[in-house]
C-alpha cells in the first residue's frame, strides 16, 4: 500500500514584498515547524516570471495590483526541505485570505488580506518541483 507519510520532499516559498520585513519571524517558524532552508536567494521578480508563475490567474481583474504588489520589493525564494514540507508549509501559512487566517500561522501574524498575504507556498508536490525549477534552475540554464 502506497503510504505519503512522512515522506522527506521539497517545496518553495516565497516571502512576498509585505513580509520581508518580517522575514527573520517567518523562517523562525519555518524552523520551528521541522522545515530546513535548502537554498534561498533574495531577488526582485519581474513581470515575465510572474505572467508565468500566476498564468492561472493572469486573466483575472485583481492581477494588476497583484503584478505591482510582486515587482514592489525584492522577495526571499526559498527551497524548503522536511517531512512532508508541502502540507506543513501550507497549514502553517494558513489561507489565502489573511483576514481569515488563525494567529500563529505566517499570514494570520504578518498578512493583511487577500492580496497582502506575506507568503506563496506552493500547493502540491507537483507544483513544488515546478516552481523550484522556475525559481532556481531555469535561471541557470538562461545563463
Ligand atoms: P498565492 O496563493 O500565493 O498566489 C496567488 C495570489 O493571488 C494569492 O497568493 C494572493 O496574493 C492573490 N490573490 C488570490 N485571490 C485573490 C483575489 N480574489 N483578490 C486579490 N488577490 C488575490
Amino acid at each position: 500500500m502506497k503510504d505519503n507519510k512522512n515522506v522527506v520532499e521539497q517545496t518553495l516559498a516565497i516571502i512576498k514584498p509585505d513580509g520581508i520585513k518580517n522575514a527573520i519571524k517567518i523562517i523562525e517558524m519555518i524552523y520551528n515547524e521541522g522545515l530546513k532552508i535548502e537554498k534561498y536567494e533574495v531577488r526582485m521578480l519581474d513581470e515575465e516570471i510572474l505572467k508565468e508563475h500566476y498564468a492561472h490567474i493572469v486573466d483575472k481583474p485583481f492581477y494588476p495590483k497583484l503584478e505591482n504588489y510582486m515587482l514592489s520589493s525584492e522577495v526571499v525564494l526559498m527551497i524548503l526541505e522536511g517531512v512532508n514540507a508541502v502540507d506543513k508549509l501550507r497549514n502553517l501559512m494558513g489561507p489565502t485570505d489573511s483576514t481569515k487566517a488563525q494567529k500563529g500561522t505566517i499570514r494570520g501574524e504578518f498578512g493583511t488580506d487577500i492580496t497582502y498575504n506575506a507568503i506563496h507556498g506552493s500547493d502540491s508536490k507537483e507544483n513544488a518541483e515546478i516552481e523550484i525549477n522556475r525559481f532556481f534552475r531555469q535561471k541557470q540554464k538562461r545563463i
